[in-house]
């Protein structure tokens, strides 16, 4: 099976489990252009052959690492059914029409705070409530453009390994790496 169906078929079943607040919750690690890494959690929004999809401000950490090392990886752990997804490959950002196209469809509160967050700066107790109020004032009303300081990126995955827990440790790992010629997939030990 390819591995983009494969994705698919696992988040799906994880979306439909009760058990699992969130199923589009992972960790993005990115790395300095040093190669010092970082990991926090983003939301994926769109998975496809495309690439996999997850939003923020251009000027965050995360942003910053990204704009000067492409190379990211994303990791997702459904702890009910007892399986991790990793994904590695470069990111691009996405299209500003694409990104529009998002951030017109989130609710406006998320819209302002997106707008009142410089994300990963340092910050003061009031200060967020405020800068909160005050873009509220700005767009009184008013239908709120996307800043340009915040989008989408994707993660054009090169290699993805699906690990499902195993009796007794004897756990299955499939790895797919992407080469010229199409997906090669390997199992390896656990
Ligand atoms: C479950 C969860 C989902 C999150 N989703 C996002 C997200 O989609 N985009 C985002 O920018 N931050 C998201 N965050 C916040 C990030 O984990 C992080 O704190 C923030 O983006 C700043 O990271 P940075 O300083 O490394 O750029 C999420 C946090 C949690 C706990």
């Amino acid at each position: 099976m390819d591995p983009f169906a494969l994705f698919q078929q696992w988040f799906s079943t994880a979306q439909q489990d009760p058990r699992l607040g969130d199923a589009s919750a992972c960790t993005l690690a990115s790395a300095s252009k040093e190669g010092r890494p970082s990991a926090r959690m983003v939301l994926l929004k769109e998975a496809s052959e495309r690439g996999f999809v997850f939003y923020t401000n251009y000027g965050s950490r995360k942003g910053q690492e990204l704009s000067n090392n492409p190379w990211a990886a994303l990791c997702f752990y459904w702890w009910s059914l007892g399986r991790q997804v990793r994904i590695e490959g470069r990111v691009e950002l996405l299209s500003p029409t694409e990104s529009d196209a998002y951030f017109a469809s989130r609710p406006r509160q998320s819209q302002l705070g997106a707008w009142a967050s410089p994300q990963s700066q340092p910050c003061t107790p009031k200060l967020l409530s405020r800068r909160f109020a005050a873009v509220s004032r700005e767009f009184a009303e008013q239908k709120i453009p996307r800043p340009a300081f915040w989008g989408g990126w994707r993660l054009l995955a090169e290699r993805l390994e699906f690990w499902q827990a195993g009796e007794a440790r004897l756990h299955d790992r499939q790895c797919y790496e992407r080469f010229a010629t199409g997906w090669r997939c390997q199992q390896l030990f656990p």
